[in-house]
């Protein structure tokens, strides 16, 4: 198993171009189900959740290639979905990936049934599907849930509904979105989630053909369409990815700029840092936007609170390493997790780190700023990886962050990315640490 070794204390200075949006390539591959015709996806990144998504397609009757751009660090998938007799998502392929739960809404509404597994609890908490499910069933479909399965099939085509989401829910949003694209009458998505990947999603949903009134807002309204044909697009860039970047040069110090990013969709995240102390200049680049962090050796950070929300608030995946932050900013900073119930893992590595806070429910405490020492720590997600890494950074001496596999499902080419702007850091195979 793949480790990071990391020698701290080293400012952070250069160039870092930022790689397309695993949240937005994910439905987007869901979305090819949606046609026969080709549908060519390019600046994905080259993450291992975008390789299980295509095998995930690829078990529901898709002929799928992939293509390395550039660098290496993006891919293009060419994808055809001629479909299969029983469309079926297997467990050993859900259980790696819950974004898998995608496909059940394409499936249904292009080929009236699907199988897909119940992706079950993950590290972050329990998260349910109960509203991609309720959705589906009041489009007419009939769900049944068995051995570990959900079995659901309707007759003719997903009937269109005007229909208010309990919860904001990213997944659900994207699931119901694409079902009403093939489906018959006009569907309307009231309390529908914000976030820039389901307008992604929605921009190429319209590039294959579909009506669809109100991206961008709360309220979609989709006149559903007989049939969806190819198209080629480019997914957006990841904000997330931008974002642990941004948060990596407040930690550790330095002078950075992100190349190709969207500088809306991380606004939550520029103001905060921008309370802190760090300075923040936009700009435009010849390869799209551009964001410039700097934050002089010696500064001192000032502690802000945090509350993850729903888009616009500030995102639940820069929790982690907005704490990483924390621990680096003089005074106390209360973060409040309003999205999952159990997120913060990751506290008690940066503890072993010496960062001091405490954790209450959905509350974590951080006392700053708190001289951190390397250690060995432990990986338990995507985005708790992030912030032992950033942690690592500012650490003096050596940190390794075992099992990354965690972090190979969400950044592309982290290592090399961090190295080019002067990063300590390097990936060793699990036997020769
Ligand atoms: C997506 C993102 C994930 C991000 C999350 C919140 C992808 C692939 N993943 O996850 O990185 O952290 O949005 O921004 O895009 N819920 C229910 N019932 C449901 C669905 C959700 O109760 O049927 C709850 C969840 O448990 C959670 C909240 O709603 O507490 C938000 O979850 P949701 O927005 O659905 O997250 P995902 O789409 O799974």
């Amino acid at each position: 198993m793949d480790r990071l070794v990391i020698q701290g204390g080293h400012p952070l200075r250069g160039r870092i171009r930022v790689s397309g949006a695993k949240n937005a390539a994910l439905p987007c591959l869901a979305a090819a189900l949606l046609t026969p015709e080709p549908v060519v996806l390019s600046n994905l990144p080259a993450v291992a959740d975008i390789r299980t998504m295509v095998k995930v397609l690829q078990a529901l009757g898709t002929e799928a290639s992939l293509a390395s751009e550039g660098e290496g660090f993006e891919l293009t998938a060419t994808l055809a979905c001629a479909g299969s007799e029983d469309p079926k998502a297997p467990y050993d392929l859900v259980k790696t990936m819950r974004a898998s739960i995608l496909v059940l809404g394409p499936l249904l509404a292009r080929f009236g049934k699907a199988t897909v597994s119940l992706p079950g609890g993950c590290a972050i908490g329990a998260r349910p599907v109960n509203l991609h499910l309720e959705a589906l069933e009041r489009m007419g479909a009939v769900i049944e849930i068995s051995h570990g399965y959900i079995h659901a099939s309707v007759k003719g085509r997903l009937k269109a509904i005007d229909h208010t989401f309990e919860k904001v829910s990213v997944g659900a949003t994207e699931n119901i979105l694409m079902a009403a694209a093939l489906a018959e009458g006009t569907t309307v998505l009231r309390n529908a989630a914000l976030e820039p990947e389901i307008g992604d999603l929605a921009q190429l949903l319209v590039e294959m053909g579909a009506q669809i009134e109100g991206i961008g807002t709360g309220t979609l309204t989709i006149v559903g369409a007989a049939r969806l044909h190819g198209c080629e697009h480019a997914v957006i860039a990841d904000r997330i990815e931008a974002g642990t970047y941004l948060c990596a040069v407040a930690a550790a110090c330095g002078d950075v700029v992100l190349d190709r990013c969207e500088p809306e969709h991380l606004r939550s995240l520029l103001d905060l840092l921008e309370r802190t102390g760090c300075v923040i200049t936009e700009r435009e680049g010849q390869d799209g936007r551009q964001l410039r962090i700097q934050r002089e050796c010696g500064q001192k950070l000032r502690s802000k609170d945090v509350t993850t929300l729903p888009f616009p608030g500030f995102p639940t995946d820069l929790q982690a390493q907005v704490m990483a932050v924390m621990t680096q900013a003089c005074g106390i900073s209360v973060i409040n997790e309003g999205i999952f119930e159990n997120r913060f893992q990751h506290a008690m590595e940066l503890e072993r780190l010496g960062a001091n806070l405490r954790t209450d429910g959905h509350t974590a405490i951080v006392a700053g700023p708190a001289d951190l020492t390397g250690c060995t720590v432990m990986a338990t997600d995507l985005r708790a990886s992030a912030a032992l890494v950033i942690a690592g950074l500012v650490a003096q001496g050596e940190t390794i962050v075992d099992r990354i596999y965690h972090l190979d499902r969400g950044y592309a080419g982290l290592e090399k990315k961090l190295q080019g702007v002067g990063a300590r850091i390097e990936r060793v195979g699990g036997g020769k640490v």
